[in-house]
């Protein structure tokens, strides 16, 4: 397999470490440049590399080396993982480090080899709580750790400032969850999505509106956030080219727990159809709302809706909701059962929404690194992107913008208080 096309490497441009340093702020000068930790670490690498071992292996940055020993010494690799942790998007973030610490046991109790060491892989998560200022932080202080790869992260809004550090730093950023298109359409190296983006969910979406329902009357509301806007708007986009019509397009930001303005404007354009761009919190608000004027607008979520907290959160109000979501039902998947039963049993509780796209990124960056036979991003990044396994989402494999191939999505509808999957496209 080779290569889609070259990763940008400049030999004039600064130091990866020190890149890393200038975004996240510490000292730079000579010769106490760098954290004392990092600065520790490097004298550290550099003795391995005198002997000429590391370098051979290709354990540069990426790989923490406990003690310039044999060969038998594990390979210690820090994969960075950002998501909310806290705040109103907890619940998914911390689904995902599950996911992805599944990933890294799993790799663990295999004793998974990186040319010829046993690697140790160790999970670094930061908390964001969807807020791009502290996922900017966040990757700056991953970039300054030298993590050999990122998982996260979980909102397009922090996906987005974030994958321009990463892209700086030199370390590859998986992505399980922010699905805005602009983050694989920057033109970076290091950028990677292991599920469908919103050109595809929500432009499924769109056409589906038109051309099956036959909605004739539709309105669009977003949460004014990089994810919910984008999505709002490549549905709007997709209805008008397929000669729907559009009588309402509104938004309510994310903290908003009332939608009445809104809802009394679409209400009034008597529209037939309401798609929701936005997260299950907001929409299952929503719903309640519509509830209580009493509309009978047929409510669409885009991704992210269709997750057990919305029919809690909306009770009786969000029967009948539809939703696309992304990917293919869990239990419709091959290995989906088993990876369902194995976090349930691992973590005592069941997965709630991208935690299988968490344990596919990190398995991502773990086969890249088997295949190159080394921790190093720059070693590793063109293994990455000639990758190709099945994953328990489906097939993993990267277009030329490291954007998931062949993505799927599925609608989805409450049926008896439980999400129920109607249909699937693409995949
Ligand atoms: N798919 C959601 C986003 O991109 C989580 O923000």
């Amino acid at each position: 397999m080779r290569p889609r096309h070259t990763p940008r490497i400049d030999s004039r441009a600064p130091s990866r470490e020190r890149r890393a340093a200038l975004l996240s702020g510490w000292p730079t000068g000579w010769p106490t440049f760098g954290h004392p930790a990092r600065r520790a670490r490097r004298a550290a690498l550099f003795a391995l590399c005198a002997g000429a071992l590391a370098c051979a292996l290709g354990m540069a940055p990426g790989a923490t080396v406990r003690a310039a020993g044999p060969l038998t010494t594990p390979l210690t690799i820090r994969i960075g993982f950002v998501a909310p942790l806290t705040g109103d998007y907890a619940n998914y973030g911390h689904d995902l480090q599950n996911g992805v610490q599944l990933a890294l046991d799993d790799a663990n109790a295999q004793g998974i080899k990186i040319g010829e060491q046993t690697a140790r892989f160790e999970l670094i998560a930061i908390d964001d709580r969807g807020d791009p200022r502290l996922g900017i932080q966040a990757a700056a202080r991953l970039a300054n750790l030298n993590v050999a790869a990122v998982v996260g992260h979980f909102n397009s809004g922090t996906a987005i400032p974030a994958s321009r550090i990463y892209e700086s730093a030199g370390i590859p950023m998986i992505d399980p969850a922010a699905t805005n298109p602009v983050i694989t359409s920057q033109g970076f190296a290091n950028t990677f999505t292991v599920i469908a983006n919103d050109a595809q969910n929500a432009g499924i979406a769109g056409a589906w509106a038109v051309d099956v329902v036959k909605a004739r009357r539709i309105a669009i509301v977003d949460d004014r956030t990089a994810f919910g806007q984008g999505e709002a708007d490549v549905f709007e986009r997709t209805v008008k080219e397929h000669g729907g019509n559009v009588v309402a397009r509104d938004f309510a930001p994310t903290d908003a727990g009332d939608f009445g303005p809104q809802l009394a404007r679409i209400k009034a354009a008597d529209a037939d159809l309401l798609y929701f761009g936005g997260l299950a919190r907001q929409a299952a608000a929503l719903v309640k709302q519509m509830k209580a004027r009493s509309m009978h607008t047929q409510f669409v979520g885009g991704g992210g809706v269709a997750i057990p907290d919305f029919v809690q959160l909306a009770g009786p109000a969000g029967d009948g909701a539809l939703a696309w979501e992304y990917g293919r039902p869990l239990a419709q998947l091959p290995d989906g059962p088993r990876f369902a039963q194995k976090f349930k049993s691992r973590f005592g509780t069941e997965v709630l929404a991208y935690a299988p796209f968490g344990y596919d990124a990190t398995w991502a960056a773990i086969h890249a690194m088997t295949a190159a036979k080394s921790a190093n991003p720059d070693v590793f990044r063109a293994a990455l992107k000639t990758l190709s396994f099945d994953g328990v989402t489906g097939r993993i494999a990267f277009d030329d913008t490291g954007a998931l191939k062949n993505g799927a999505s599925t609608l989805y509808q409450v049926k008896q208080g439980a999400w129920v999957p109607v249909t699937t496209r693409g995949g």
